[in-house]
């Protein structure tokens, strides 16, 4: 199995600096800087990566966006936040390799001229903040990491909505942590209103095995669309969960048992959410039949996301998971949006009712007309990241929800 994020895993002190560069921290340095930022784009472009934050937007294009000869600073900014519920892969790189993420900063921040560069972490994230901070300090005392970019990294409260790349950008500047209104883009107007680059950690770390090995190479593991590694983080009803690489276009069968080790007790299989909280669930069969890549969990259903996979075997209650997801988005909508603040609340409000035995006929059809009211129409796509969920657990596992109603409690 190629593995290009997880390599130094299982290294005794892989975060620190000597035995990170034993092991090829850095080596991508010395080709990158022979070359022009364009011909790092270029790379990067050729490479096929696609952000691993959730969104799946080509990296190259992305870079691509930033206007040439404005006379504004570019900043790069690095979204440590990872608060998706069933998404934990981002801080075991920086907890084990962030020498690995600082190289990959030293990349991109080349080839968009950033200058400067904030790394907002998830403000319950102390220990990975910390770990950054003394990687930085002995990559700074190498002189690996000089005076510029200057790399801050930034503490936010915690706050899932801060991980929405706007929100993020306003915290960073000390307002309050809600989305902006697009456009423009924060390529063309992000931080103090200049260019800026926002990237996950998990696309920043995938950076330097292409600038070593070259686009091409990477552009060969994977599927057409789907191109390189990607780590999945499991949890739920597995025997293993953990965070694992591995080369998208696996099949999630495959995964399952290979990796997160079945299902305890070897219970039936019941749903599977590939992708974070906030992507629609998909039945066993589903599941089953659908690979772990951008389009194969689209044809399955769903999407692949942020590959936090969460894991229900049939001792679940469906409305029991909907109604935790729900009270979630509840509790975190930023609320300037109409639909999304009355919306996560009405839905919470009706799976409480419906777990608590207190359903009434129609509440299925008013959830349902509530997910369509929200999705599509708010300031940025957090109304979307419950609607769907509502909407596939609603429909997909319909008879669950309507013996709910029916026997006035849960029949599990
Ligand atoms: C509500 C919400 C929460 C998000 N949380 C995160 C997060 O924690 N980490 C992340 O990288 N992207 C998150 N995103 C996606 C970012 O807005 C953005 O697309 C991403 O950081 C871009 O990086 P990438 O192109 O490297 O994937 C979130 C988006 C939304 C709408
Ligand atoms: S959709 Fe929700 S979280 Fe996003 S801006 Fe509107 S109210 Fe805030």
């Amino acid at each position: 199995m190629m593995k290009i994020l997880t390599k130094n895993f299982g290294v005794p002190d892989s975060h620190l600096l000597k035995v990170a560069r034993a092991n090829g921290a850095y080596s991508s340095l010395g080709k990158l800087f022979a070359m022009k930022p364009e011909d790092a784009v270029q790379e990067v472009k050729k490479s096929g990566l696609r952000g691993r934050g959730g969104a799946g937007f080509p990296t190259g294009t992305k870079w691509g966006f930033v206007p040439k000869g404005t006379g504004k600073p570019v900043y790069l900014v690095v979204n440590a936040d990872e608060s998706e519920p069933g998404t934990f892969k981002d801080r075991a790189i920086i907890e084990k390799d962030p020498h690995l993420l600082i190289e990959g900063i030293l990349i991109a921040s080349h080839a968009i001229g950033a200058d400067t560069v904030y790394v907002y972490f998830r403000g319950e994230y102390y220990r990975q903040w910390e770990r950054f901070l003394s990687a930085l300090k002995e990559a700074k005392e190498a002189r690996i990491v000089g005076e510029r970019p200057f790399i801050h990294a930034h503490r936010g409260a915690g706050a899932y909505i801060c991980g929405e790349e706007t929100a993020l950008l306003n915290s960073i500047e000390g307002y309050r942590g809600v989305p902006r209104i697009r456009p423009p883009f924060p390529a063309v107007s992000g931080l103090f209103g200049c260019p800026t680059i926002i990237n996950n950690v998990e696309t920043l770390a995938s950076l330097p095995y292409i600038i070593r090995e070259g686009g091409e190479a990477y552009a060969k593991i994977g599927t057409e669309k789907s191109r390189g590694t990607k780590l999945i983080s499991v949890c739920g009803h597995v025997n293993r969960p953990g965070v694992y690489e591995i080369e998208l276009g696996m099949s999630i069968a495959r995964f399952l048992a290979e990796h997160a080790g079945g299902t305890p007790e070897e219970r039936a299989l019941k749903a599977v959410v590939p992708g974070g909280s906030s992507v629609p669930v998909m039945t066993a069969a589903e599941a089953l039949g659908g690979c772990l890549s951008y389009e194969g969990c689209e044809k399955a259903g769903s999407m692949l996301g942020s590959g936090g996979m969460i894991v229900m075997d049939e001792s679940a209650c469906m409305v029991r998971c909907l109604a935790d997801i729900a009270k979630f988005y509840h509790h975190e909508s930023c609320g300037q949006c109409t639909p999304c603040r009355e919306g996560c609340g009405w839905i919470k409000k009706i799976c409480e009712r419906l777990e608590a035995g207190e359903g009434r006929e129609g509440d299925l059809e008013l959830m349902l007309a509530v997910a369509d009211n929200m999705q599509g129409k708010t300031i940025c796509v957090f109304a979307d990241a419950l609607a769907m969920p509502v909407k596939s657990f609603v429909t997909k596992f319909k008879d669950e929800f309507e013996e709910h109603i029916r026997f006035g409690r849960c029949p599990r």
